[in-house]
């Protein structure tokens, strides 16, 4: 999908909302997210999947904001987590634990124990020796975990290197040719209940090619493993990745990606099993926008710059990635002629840019929205330069809820001794 906002007589909106009021009344940079974006985003996995048995599980290291989760939860969505933190976050928010799939290559003991006594539905291990500490801390427990391997499938997502996953120089997940043997031993450790695989082979990926390889590579292996005696994979989970457009990209849309990969599922006699997805961007990344205040303009000799007060903390993917996350102007100068700026921030490295040689017409005092910024944005975000993480609202028609405050100094002084 593309991003959430329409003009309505000139005015940026999310919704029947326009951002102009909403960062009037919260401040700025200001989190604006559209719920209907989200549920429409949700809406297309279902159909892809109608008649299917397949389970959604929002993958919240994309955006794990409580008042996020409680849309998806309330929705009847899984969650993928990564971390006890993120267990805590997605039961505050009234997650039904069995849905829950717990990913991750450094997950702790005590992560593993929380989880266990949590009841989560399956632990998707990504290495050798997790499957032995796993097996021992479920039988020091006296429960078994319920598993699925995790596996590297050796295909290439055609993304940006930071984040691709599925390479076999990547330090994710099992290797293909090691699978067979790992099933065989987890099958055989009494602390451990094999029950699905999976695989994540990107993020932001743009094309359906790499979803069909891992698909074929991954059958391949179910074939290879329920070869052996008495190992059955009750799920087949197939990861998150699909992109977003952020700068006219054009990703393939859910239903039509998903009908296609269960062609493949169902060609090859597997239409029966169960579907687990872990999808993150696609379900927010476009419902959301952060809108911030032109502090400054600064005319130079090689670049204009035009200074805002949002930063890297707040928006850290053009400073980690390069990303590219498109501009806007709140309110069009129509008259005025337009400047080419770089767009940064106020914090001090030369790294903190929001966007490079955008051409607009702004004067400090005007507001501009970055857009696609649901996703990988406020939940990367940092305290850098004791700045303040920003505020939170949800936009449901023409109804505002602020989900987070902006936190106070003392917020951030809270942990530190004197
Ligand atoms: N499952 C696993 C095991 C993952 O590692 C990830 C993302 C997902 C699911 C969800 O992927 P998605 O559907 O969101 O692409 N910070 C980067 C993206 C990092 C992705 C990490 N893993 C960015 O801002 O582009």
């Amino acid at each position: 999908g593309q991003p959430h906002v329409a003009r309505k007589e000139g005015s940026l909106c999310v919704e029947d909302l326009e951002l102009e009021t909403l960062a009037r009344q919260h401040g700025t940079p200001l989190f604006v997210y559209s719920q209907q974006w989200m549920l429409d985003a949700l809406a297309a996995y279902r159909r892809g999947f109608a008649g299917r048995d397949a389970l959604v599980c929002y993958a919240i290291k994309a955006n794990s904001s409580l008042g996020i989760l409680r849309v998806f939860a309330e929705a009847g969505c899984g969650f993928d987590i990564v971390s006890g933190g993120e267990l805590a976050r997605v039961l505050a928010a009234g997650a039904d634990a069995a849905k829950v799939i717990f990913s991750g290559v450094g997950k702790t003991r005590a992560e593993m124990r929380q989880a266990l006594a949590a009841g989560i539905g399956c632990f998707n291990v990504e290495s050798e020796a997790e499957i032995d500490v796993l097996n021992e801390v479920a039988l020091a427990e006296g429960r078994r975990a319920p598993i699925s391997v995790r596996i590297n499938p050796n295909v290439d997502p055609k993304t940006h290197p930071y984040i691709s996953t599925g390479l076999k120089g990547n330090k994710f997940g099992v290797a293909h040719d090691r699978a067979v043997a790992v099933y065989r031993h987890a099958a055989a450790l009494p602390g451990l209940q094999v029950v699905g695989i999976d695989c994540h082979i990107g993020s932001q990926i743009t094309e359906a090619d790499p979803y069909l390889d891992a698909v074929e590579r991954v059958l391949d292996l179910v074939q290879a493993i329920e070869a052996h005696d008495g190992i059955r994979l009750h799920h087949l989970d197939f990861g998150g990745g699909l992109g977003i457009d952020y700068n006219g990209d054009t990703p393939p849309a859910a239903d039509a990606l998903w009908q296609q990969l269960l062609a493949r599922l169902d060609a090859r006699g597997f239409g029966e099993r169960r579907i687990v997805i872990e999808p993150g961007r696609s379900l927010v990344g476009n419902a959301g926008v952060c809108v911030t205040e032109v502090l400054y303009t600064k005319p130079g000799e090689e670049k204009n710059f035009c200074i805002v007060d949002a930063a890297m903390n707040d928006l850290p993917r053009p400073a980690m990635y390069q990303a590219f996350h498109r501009i806007e102007p709140l309110a069009l100068r129509a008259d005025e002629p337009t400047v080419r700026y770089d767009v940064v921030g106020p914090v001090c490295e030369s790294g903190d840019w929001l966007g490079r040689d955008r051409d607009l017409a702004v004067q400090a005092g005007d507001l501009l929205a970055v857009l696609s910024a649901g996703a990988y944005c406020m939940s990367m975000a940092s305290n850098y330069n004791t700045r303040a993480r920003a505020a939170e609202v949800l936009v449901s028609g023409d109804k505002a809820t602020l989900i987070r405050r902006r936190e106070s100094i003392e917020d951030q002084l809270r942990t530190e001794l004197p």
